[in-house]
């Protein structure tokens, strides 16, 4: 009788291993996330022979020469930038987001100026036919010649295919939707897109062809499938944006050959994506001018700094109990600035209703908002507006002082990049890192003198 073929239990999530189904993870501690994939052919699939036979081997470290790092630069400086300068020949990037956000529609601009200056490109999906991508080409007006556009989901197929054409750059549309012949268990599975992000990092990595991969991104906001993938990639960038809205983010989360935190913005338009050159235009437009009880925040959603605009209504309660709402906002968190306030800064605010949201839709839940909250209720008690080019940061203490928060560099910086003027920032955070040139840094070290100064 045959030998069943050993299987094992992987998590979903985060790419563990156990040789019995486990309820919840031991590593990464999420439930019901194991499922039994079969276990690959170990001689086949970690061979290092690459298709172009050569082998890597140990050497010294003396007789190692630098190659100089080339980067191709495309037409999309927004690109570039994130990318840290340009296209590195030979590096694996992969581009995370949301289904519809435009993740091929740029990846397709890319090819087309990567072909323009001279490279061979070969764009491979997984998701649709190849009319429906030349259809998608002729309505962003992209065209050459040696651009080749390739319907395919076999990840050895798509090897044989690299081998024959030899490209400069791939793009993989999308990792979930590839199969890897030597494993069993089904596309998009952990086995599989580890199995097929390896194959094809040492396709980019021993024939210097630079290869973007595209991966869906879960409901968390994860890229789906395993987090190793992030980690077996030289480069991660998400791209974000609201569905319904005309503006997307490219932002790079992971680097090998650059800063991360770069952004890049996007605007989508009938003819593809353009670039916007002057990002503090867009968050701008959105915000009424002279309007009050408005203040924008650095804040940061997980590893990535992002601007909201922290909007408050206060208005004289005229009936019972003052009315507060906060959408986007943690409730306790607003009705404590309020009582410092009201005992710190001298705001009378028992009377009034409060109304507040964190525009946009997004949810923020850490310390460093709370001068923000705290500015754009007293600019709307006050009736006085913030200027539209200040940023606010800081956490504020029950005394009224304004603490320090973390990752401060970044925060400014983002808050530079997008256009801001003055940020108001925690006087503690002003040691032990260079500013940005082009930001007037006010460092407070009460709320009472924060709200001074903004107002004045
Ligand atoms: P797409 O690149 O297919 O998204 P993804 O690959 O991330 O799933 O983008 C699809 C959306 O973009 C679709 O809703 C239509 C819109 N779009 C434009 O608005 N203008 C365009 O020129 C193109 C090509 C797409
Ligand atoms: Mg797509």
């Amino acid at each position: 009788m045959a030998k069943k073929k050993a299987t094992v239990f992987v998590c979903q999530n985060c790419g563990y291993e156990s040789p019995k189904y486990l309820g919840k993870c031991p590593s990464c501690g999420s439930w019901n996330q194991m499922v039994e994939e079969k276990l690959p052919d170990k001689t086949d699939s970690r061979s290092r022979v690459t298709i172009s036979g050569k082998t890597s081997k140990a050497e010294p470290i003396t007789d190692i020469t630098i190659e100089k790092e080339e980067r191709v630069k495309t037409d999309l400086t927004e690109f570039n930038r994130v990318l840290g300068g340009g296209v590195v020949p030979g590096s694996l990037v992969l581009i995370g987001g949301d289904p519809g956000i435009g993740k091929s529609t740029l990846l397709l601009q890319v090819s087309a100026q990567l072909n323009q200056n001279g490279g061979k490109v070969l764009y491979v999906s997984g998701e649709e036919s190849a009319s429906q991508i030349k259809m998608r080409a002729e309505r962003l007006e992209l065209r050459g010649s040696d651009f080749y556009l390739y319907a395919e989901t076999e990840v050895s197929a798509i090897q044989e295919t690299i081998e024959e054409l030899k490209p400069d750059y791939v793009v993989i549309d999308s990792i979930q939707t590839m199969h890897h012949a030597g494993i069993d268990s089904a596309s998009g599975s952990v086995s599989q897109v580890r199995e097929s992000t390896s194959t094809l990092m040492q396709i980019a990595k021993m024939n210097d062809i630079a290869i973007f991969i595209v991966g869906h991104v879960t409901k968390e906001g994860a890229i789906a499938g395993p987090r190793m993938l992030e980690h077996m990639v030289d480069t991660v960038l998400y791209f974000e944006g609201e569905r319904h809205h005309t503006f997307r983010i490219l932002r790079a989360v992971k680097n090998r050959f650059g800063s991360t935190n770069e952004i890049g913005i996007f605007e989508m338009k009938n003819g593809g994506l353009e670039e916007v050159l002057n990002p503090s235009q867009l968050f701008l437009e959105e915000r009424l001018s002279g309007a009050t009880g408005s203040a924008v925040v650095a804040a940061m959603e997980g590893t990535r700094p992002i601007l909201v605009e922290i909007q408050s209504l206060i208005s004289p309660t005229v009936f019972g109990n003052a009315k507060r709402t906060a959408s986007g906002l943690d409730y306790s968190r607003v009705s404590l600035i309020m009582a410092v306030l009201e005992k710190r800064a001298g705001l009378l605010l028992q009377n009034q209703d409060a109304y507040l949201k964190a525009a946009g839709g997004v949810k923020l839940d850490e310390p460093a908002i709370d001068l923000s909250i705290a500015i754009s209720i007293a600019s709307s008690y006050k009736e006085k507006e913030t200027r539209p080019t200040d940023c606010f940061i800081g956490e504020i203490g029950l005394t009224g002082e304004i603490r320090r928060v973390s990752k401060i560099d970044q925060r400014v910086n983002e808050a530079a990049k997008l256009g801001f003027k003055r940020v108001f920032l925690p006087k503690n955070n002003m040691d032990g890192w260079d500013f940005p040139e082009n930001i007037e840094i006010i460092g407070c070290t009460t709320l009472a003198d924060a709200i001074r100064r903004a107002f004045s």
